[in-house]
């Protein structure tokens, strides 16, 4: 195996993050590919319904110290406060950006960007374009990379980071269509590579969110941060786990129980439908749980909003009901549960994206900086992608620029072709789906909306049991030992954070807030094949923690 390419910055995962990223470090004079196991139009970043968040004022007065405080309090008071503000300060120009490249929102009246209100922001501010934004953003990205013809390694799955001399520089992947290892040496490397929601049953996540990055960061011994915050978006259809956007309940629709009660009265009675999303899931599932929901659902009805509006400005959630639970919204409501949906937890950063190996940064969902906290804002997440991802990108470019050697030592490469070739030879031994699906099935069962202690000690032995299996498998799934070493990080740091914040709720024995005790970050290393846990502080500028309330 030879290395197949060298460049200044490699960016791993071609979504909304990895794209921004690719676009500044070119535009800073550095030479740039991306590496992605599917397309860059087909990324989980065109999942994305309903908008990215910006304090433009256009619906009704706002600023980003407003979109800044509403961040704090919807993370729990977990989110870091500086990072908060930098992107709630840069959002607008970067949205702005995003529209002079040809991303078509939706429109006012009057001609300006169209902003619809989203759960727990004091102001309508989330941008949109229909229920298609994420969609719209790829696209436009994905013009700015094909105009400055960036290098694409498509279908590369990436599996190996390297490292030589403390200091990362370059990954080695498997060539999905020609088959074989090829090794992309690269002076800094960004990984983009989104979430890992495929270890839930239930998930809006496409089967290629297997949390690849992260587990690549693990292993070289990067620290991931508050893994244990996965969120739960509390409208996701049944069984299929699809998105239904927020932008419904923005535009007005209401979340009904078995009796036709709007049952947030009783949860959120101020911001009702328009609660933080921890909130919401944790109604939906009271309600569930309690004996109101219907089928193991609740209602989701948007019949009072009328046709005109709905065929308008939620087109697309029209055609995913229909298609996915046959229910036409126009007519009947549509049965919605809390679904995994986004991990605000990740490979640890600081605002530039750097992490503590140095030559290796990460942006969006894979990496935590953090500006969710505990519980993130719909409309966040894309914007999260756009303002770390350019400076991710603009940092990683420097450095590269600066800095002129790359080595990929042979061991490096022959050490990864060894133990390819040994998991590929085996042919005898369990289907790796197998243990996909008691993974996905038992993490929403034991590590959900709701946690228990002995439900995460017995998850935890399960993945424990997962993982020995996982060993035996005939032929070596890589995004599921991926997937496994995850879930070991989330129990352990859920067990550890003994207390109730944002999406990690445990109302059976620590249902409160514990500011004394845990307003702090969980960090997970990998340490000789195990889990180390360790902490670090929140970083607070101006908002003290507060109680909690919609
Ligand atoms: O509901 C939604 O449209 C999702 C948006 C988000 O997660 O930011």
């Amino acid at each position: 195996m030879a290395v197949e390419a060298k460049h200044d910055v490699v960016v791993i995962g071609a979504g909304c993050a990895g794209m921004r990223a690719a676009i500044e470090a070119h535009d800073a004079g550095a030479d740039v590919a991306l590496v992605s196991k599917i397309h860059p139009t087909r990324s989980h970043s065109g999942a994305a319904e309903g908008g990215i968040n910006a304090a433009l004022g256009n619906a009704s007065e706002d600023d980003p110290e407003t979109h800044a405080y509403d961040t704090v309090k919807g993370s729990d008071y977990l989110g870091d406060q500086e990072a908060i503000e930098i992107l709630c300060q840069e959002a607008p120009g970067d949205v702005y950006q995003l529209e002079h490249w040809g991303a078509v929102f939706s429109r006012t009246e009057d001609g300006r960007i169209a902003q619809r209100p989203f759960g727990a922001a004091g102001a309508p501010r989330t941008a949109y374009a229909a229920d298609i934004t994420g969609h719209v953003l790829v696209q436009v990205l994905y013009e700015q990379l094909s105009r400055r013809e960036l290098k694409v390694y498509d279908e590369y799955f990436a599996w190996r980071l390297v490292v030589d001399e403390d200091r990362c520089q370059g990954v080695i992947c498997w060539d999905l269509l020609d088959g074989g290892l090829k090794t992309i040496g690269a002076k800094t490397v960004i990984i983009a590579t989104g979430g890992a929601g495929r270890l839930y049953v239930g998930t809006t996540n496409a089967y290629a969110c297997t949390g690849d990055g992260m587990a690549m960061a693990l292993r070289v011994g990067v620290a991931l941060e508050d893994m244990e915050m996965m969120q739960f978006h509390p409208t996701t259809l049944a069984p299929t786990g699809v998105l239904i956007t927020e932008g419904t309940r923005g535009e007005g629709a209401y979340l009904l129980n078995s009796e036709g009660e709007r049952f947030l009265k009783r949860y959120a009675p101020n911001a009702m439908e328009l609660a933080s999303r921890d909130v919401i899931s944790r109604a939906e599932q009271t309600e569930i749980d309690e004996g109101r929901g219907v089928e193991g659902n609740v209602l989701l009805d948007m019949r009072h909003l009328g046709a005109e509006r709905i065929l308008e400005r939620l087109h697309g959630t029209r055609e995913l009901a229909m298609t996915f639970a046959g229910v036409d919204p126009i007519y009947e409501p549509i049965p919605v549960r809390p679904g995994a949906h986004y991990h605000m937890g990740g490979v640890d950063t600081d605002v530039w994206g750097r992490t503590e190996l140095e030559g290796l940064y990460a942006a969006g969902e894979a990496a935590c900086v953090s500006v969710h906290g505990a519980n993130r804002l719909g409309g966040n997440a894309l914007m999260e992608t756009i303002t770390y991802g350019k400076r991710a990108g603009a940092h990683a470019a420097e450095w590269a620029l600066t800095h002129t050697t790359v080595a990929v030592p042979e061991s490096v490469e022959r050490d990864a072709e060894r133990e390819l070739k040994q998991l590929l030879a085996r042919t005898e031994g369990e289907r790796p789906w197998r243990i996909r699906d008691e993974l996905a099935a038992t993490m929403h069962e034991n590590f959900g909306v709701f946690r228990r202690e002995e439900q995460m000690a017995r998850q935890g032995e399960l993945i424990a049991g997962l993982r020995e299996r996982y060993e035996n498998v005939v032929v070596q799934a890589l995004e599921l030992g991926f997937l496994l070493e995850l879930a070991t990080c989330m129990v352990v740091a859920g067990r550890a954070r003994k207390e109730s914040r944002g999406a990690h709720s445990r109302p059976y024995d620590f249902p409160e807030r514990d500011d004394v005790n845990f307003l702090k970050h969980t960090l997970v290393r990998w340490r000789d094949g195990a889990p180390e846990l360790d902490w670090k502080p929140v970083t607070m500028t101006k908002w003290q923690p507060q109680e909690r309330t919609y």
